[in-house]
């Protein structure tokens, strides 16, 4: 064979090896067979040699051209294998692989505890009302019997919005608000949040109350009674001990704490000296309300007659509540949004 020719073979089947795409492999088809292709030019070139020359080369060539057609096919179909293999590898999907899942919110564990508390008092007949968070000093503590000197205010270690605005330290002026709009016979709680400059594992500088107050012609401490022993033993437990120790609070007399024997220990700790409770320190009993008969200064102030009408009132904190259902140790968790606490409620 012709050395040129024999040349141009070896690179042209070189060339193929090395096409690593169809693309390229088209190319190739074209440069070398095509109608202007460098072998399709050899083939032409066959007629200027010599006649006794033809039949010999011009068999080579097309033994040539069969073999280049040939090689371009078993290329192309490998290159087709490997994109598929690539495709299919990248496509892999591990079917072992646990799935991802959607997670469901939960409901925030002071929700719960705070809907479970209106759902209580709903089911005695009380109604929901709302006061603004932003409270004057008025409502919040004048007309709750606490004159601008009186030592009572000490207590609520509270924040000035402005000279005569603050954020409201208790719900009890929504008790106000409500008399003031509206006459006896009233059955109300107001729940929401509430704020004093305090804060550590017990102590939330944002907290939440839920107040009530129940007011009409003869309403006595022994109604009072009823309602917070009847709402503590739902919330708790049927057999909870409830137990009425007296107090101090400006707006009510008389006033009482109101304590359940201690959830953690049952109230034992008070009765073996062994082992002190944590949570009750020892004492078998844990404050949880505030409450007493609505003073009749306060009825004063919202315009209504203290000889005709009478009522309790009472306040509790939501989170102790919460703390003390749920087994919660220390009140920031519940703002701090930390999702392996609050995955725990549901
Ligand atoms: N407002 C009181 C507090 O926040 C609680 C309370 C409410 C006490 C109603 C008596 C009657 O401490």
């Amino acid at each position: 064979m012709d050395e040129s020719v024999e040349h141009l073979r070896d690179e042209i089947l070189e060339r193929i090896g090395r096409c690593a795409s169809e693309s390229e492999v088209e190319q190739l088809r074209v440069d070398a067979l095509g109608r202007k292709g460098q072998l399709t030019q050899l083939l032409r070139g066959l007629k200027e040699l010599p006649a006794e020359d033809r039949p010999k080369v011009g068999e080579q060539l097309n033994q040539f051209r069969r073999l280049a057609e040939e090689r371009i096919e078993q290329r192309l179909v490998s290159l087709k294998a490997e994109a598929r293999a690539r495709m299919l590898s990248g496509e892999k999907v591990d079917i072992t692989l646990p799935g991802s899942r959607w997670e469901r919110g939960r409901i925030h564990p002071l929700t719960l505890a705070m809907d479970e508390i209106i759902d209580i008092f709903l089911g005695m007949g009380f109604e929901v009302a709302r006061g603004p968070d932003i409270e004057d000093d008025y409502h919040n503590f004048e007309a709750l019997n606490m004159p601008k000197d009186h030592p009572a205010r000490d207590m609520q270690d509270t924040f000035f919005v402005s000279q005569n605005r603050v954020l409201r330290t208790h719900t009890s002026p929504v008790q106000i608000r409500t008399m003031e709009r509206r006459k006896p016979p009233l059955q109300v709680i107001a729940p929401g949040a509430v704020y004093r400059h305090d804060d550590d594992a017990t102590h939330s500088p944002m907290f939440h109350q839920v107040e009530g107050f129940m007011v009409d012609r003869r309403i006595t401490f022994a109604d009072l009674k009823g309602v917070l022993t009847h709402f503590l033993r739902q919330v708790f437990r049927e057999d909870a001990g409830v137990r009425f120790r007296p107090s101090f609070f400006p707006f009510t007399e008389p006033s009482a704490e109101v304590d359940i024997a201690c959830v953690i220990c049952g109230g034992k700790s008070s009765t073996s000296n062994q082992s002190s409770c944590r949570v009750c320190k020892g004492s078998g009993w844990l404050e949880i309300l505030g409450a007493g008969m609505i003073d009749p200064e306060v009825f004063r102030f919202v315009g209504y007659d203290p000889e005709k009408v009478s009522g309790f009132a009472f306040g509790m904190g939501v989170e102790r509540i919460a703390m003390l259902k749920f087994g919660i140790e220390d009140i920031r968790m519940f703002f701090q949004n930390d999702l392996r606490f609050l995955r725990q409620f549901r």
